[in-house]
């Protein structure tokens, strides 16, 4: 079955796969080829309240099964809302950023009735004031969250796995009136290089992501299906239908695609072709069975 039109948290996509915050997302044309090529729906890059131009490089490793970044949250601020021109109608949900709820509800209004839904990203591992330090704090992201969710805008909360029990942060975004959460950014992590005798990336930590992270975004996910009555959506490491399908089983009612669309820009195309076919009609069987 290929269903027309499913909604998550509020938020109508054309299908159960959508682009991950960060990768492609940061133009109009890109996010626009990433929907043309399969995706239901499109995160953009994170958006914060000021121009920001990031770490510096090293900003990204690439390893067996796994990538590691520090980007540091690099974007263009309130300029980036010119991008979304091309894409009026399209599903397209804005990652946002903000040191506070102030931060957050002014970021938040710049894309009012240009976006689908907001995706808090509090959950950056290696942005100084503006990731983990937020992500980790029940209070402030209840706070954040409440900031947003007050423009009745659907409003996804995105979660660090780097915390004692992300449940705890699944239920102060709730409380705040996320209409759905998002699990997992990426796994705080290091490289040294023993040539050199410094870390791999610039900035020292990074953030890891790819199939190695896969276990930990399936154990994160089902964590917040059981203790929440909001969506779930599943992301980190996901590469394969069969991904799709476990992410569906631990509880998410869709999935992000983030690192395997650095391997080829057809993920989407390829994993619906087997998630949707006839003769699998899987994702009918799972969900009408896990759901
Ligand atoms: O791993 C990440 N890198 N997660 C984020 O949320 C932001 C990104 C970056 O820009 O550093």
């Amino acid at each position: 079955i290929k269903e027309d039109k499913i909604s998550v948290g509020g938020v109508e996509t054309d299908n159960h796969l959508i682009l991950a915050a960060g990768v492609l997302g940061t133009t109009g044309a890109s996010l626009r080829r990433m929907l043309d090529l399969g995706a239901g729906a499109a995160v953009t890059k994170s958006i914060g309240p000021f121009p920001k131009e990031g770490h510096k490089g090293p900003c990204v490793y690439v390893m067996e099964g796994a990538v590691m970044n520090a980007m540091g949250l690099p974007n263009p601020s309130s300029d980036f809302v010119n991008e979304l021109e091309c894409l009026g109608g399209k599903p397209v949900i804005a990652s946002i950023f903000g040191a506070n709820p102030d931060e957050f509800s002014e970021v938040a209004s710049w894309f009012e009735g240009k976006v689908r839904g907001f995706e808090l990203n509090v959950s950056c591992p290696h942005a100084q004031g503006y990731g983990a330090q937020i992500g980790s704090d029940p209070d402030m992201v209840r706070e954040c969250t409440r900031a947003v969710a007050k423009t009745g805008v659907p409003t996804w909360v995105k979660l660090t796995p780097n915390v004692t029990d992300i449940t705890e942060i699944g239920i102060a975004a709730e409380e705040g009136g996320a209409s759905a959460v998002v699990a997992i950014n990426t796994v705080k992590a290091l490289r040294i290089s023993t040539g050199l005798r410094r870390p791999l990336l610039g900035n020292g930590t990074g953030g890891l992501s790819g199939p190695a992270v896969f276990p930990i975004a399936l154990r994160c996910v089902w964590e917040l299906y059981e203790a929440l009555s909001i969506p779930v959506v599943g992301c980190g490491g996901v590469s394969s239908a069969d991904n799709v399908i476990e992410m569906i089983m631990a509880g998410a009612s869709a999935v992000e695609i983030g690192s395997a669309v650095l391997d080829g820009v057809d993920i989407f195309e390829k994993i619906s072709s087997e998630l949707y076919s006839d003769e699998g009609e899987k994702i009918g069987d799972i969900l009408g069975c896990a759901h």
